[in-house]
């Protein structure tokens, strides 16, 4: 939240908590002459200390709202494997908060495993469910069943992707504009990122359009069309705005630019959410010879359709923004307690 207060200083009172450092801007030199065009990167994996990635950024509004709300207790959902529900076990119990989630079986990998490990040697609370049908009834039943112990929940939005949560990547849009104007790059025509539950995009095209950056936000769809598609990206956009705006007029009315700059991309969806994709692979062994490490379900993707569009057209200036956490968890993981065997079982009969 360090650029829109500044920005916006009516903002500054949306609540917050601090966690996430602004992140450096690198070209990629090599790529750029191996692909075409000028490519760079926003790193986003280094947001935070004790876990990097979009995450941390929805974070600092989410925590900061359940906090003004006197919430103790976190409930989350994602895959077994979520990067959202472990960073949010990790800085909710940070600041205070128990953390439960309900979780839904994915493809297993070691990726998964290795979240899922830390996330429970941190404390998380575990609800595991067979099908994305029975998170919403299992959230429920959980936060009646706390409340009647006494307990003050507060359910976070899939992904972090509230409103609250995109103002986080309103901030980051103006991070990036910031960068521009002090010269640390040109302005990119095109960002790539993922598009899981909109938030990080959202927040983007929104902070970009507020400073009149024409930027197009290339959004690769990761998740399925049902539950990512151009109808919930508007009303994220809508509802976004108005948190803004029913703060301070003084943010512009941007949404339907924001709207215009984002690109929704289903082109890399593949076999499926958390499934292995060739384009997806051959871009995170381009990208590990740049020093980058992605994942298969989000991040490679989107680094994937970059690839694609500099090789098709080889003069265009384009920014991957990169949202996976590169802080090693694996001395944590491995001081951590397997995954218990009825949780690993049902990752098996994944049906995702
Ligand atoms: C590594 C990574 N990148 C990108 C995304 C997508 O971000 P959003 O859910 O804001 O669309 C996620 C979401 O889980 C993620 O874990």
């Amino acid at each position: 939240m360090n650029f829109l207060a500044r920005r916006f200083p009516a903002l500054s009172m949306v609540p917050h908590v601090p966690l996430a450092k602004p992140t450096p801007v690198q070209r990629l030199d090599a790529l750029s002459a191996s692909l075409g065009g000028e490519l760079w990167v926003k790193r986003d994996d280094l947001t935070g200390a004790a876990y990097g990635g979009n995450k941390v950024r929805k974070l600092e509004l989410i925590l900061g709202d359940a906090r003004r709300k006197e919430r103790d207790v976190l409930i989350a959902a994602g895959a077994f494997g979520s990067h959202h529900v472990l960073a949010t076990t990790l800085y909710g119990k940070a600041w205070g908060f128990d953390v439960h989630a309900v979780l839904v079986p994915q493809p297993w990998n070691e990726h998964v495993e290795e979240n899922l490990r830390v996330g429970l040697g941190a404390g998380l609370v575990p609800h595991p469910v067979r099908t994305w049908a029975a998170v919403p009834p299992t959230q429920a039943a959980l936060k009646a069943s706390l409340r009647l112990e006494g307990r003050r929940p507060f359910t976070v939005a899939y992904g972090g992707s509230s409103p609250r949560g995109a103002i986080g990547y309103v901030d980051a849009g103006l991070e990036l504009a910031a960068q521009i104007e002090a010269g640390e790059l040109p302005e990119p025509e095109a960002i790539y990122v993922a598009l899981g539950s909109a938030g990080t995009a959202v927040g983007l095209a929104i902070g970009l359009a507020a400073l009149g950056l024409t930027t197009r936000v290339i959004a690769v769809r990761v998740t399925p069309a049902l539950v990512c598609n151009r109808a919930t990206v508007t009303s994220l956009v809508a509802s976004t705005m108005h948190e803004l705006r029913s703060v301070t007029r003084a943010f512009p009315a941007v949404g339907r630019a924001a709207l215009a700059q984002l690109e929704l991309d289903p082109s890399l969806y593949g076999a499926g959410y958390g499934t292995r994709d060739a384009a997806a692979e051959e871009a995170s062994a381009l990208a590990a010879e740049a020093g980058l490490a992605l994942d298969g379900t989000y991040t490679a993707r989107a680094f994937a359709a970059l690839v694609r569009d500099a090789r098709k057209d080889r003069g265009g200036r384009r920014l991957f923004w990169h949202t996976l956490s590169s802080v090693d968890l694996s001395e944590r993981a491995a001081a951590s307690p397997e995954v218990p065997s009825h949780i690993r079982e049902m990752a098996f009969a994944s049906t995702l």
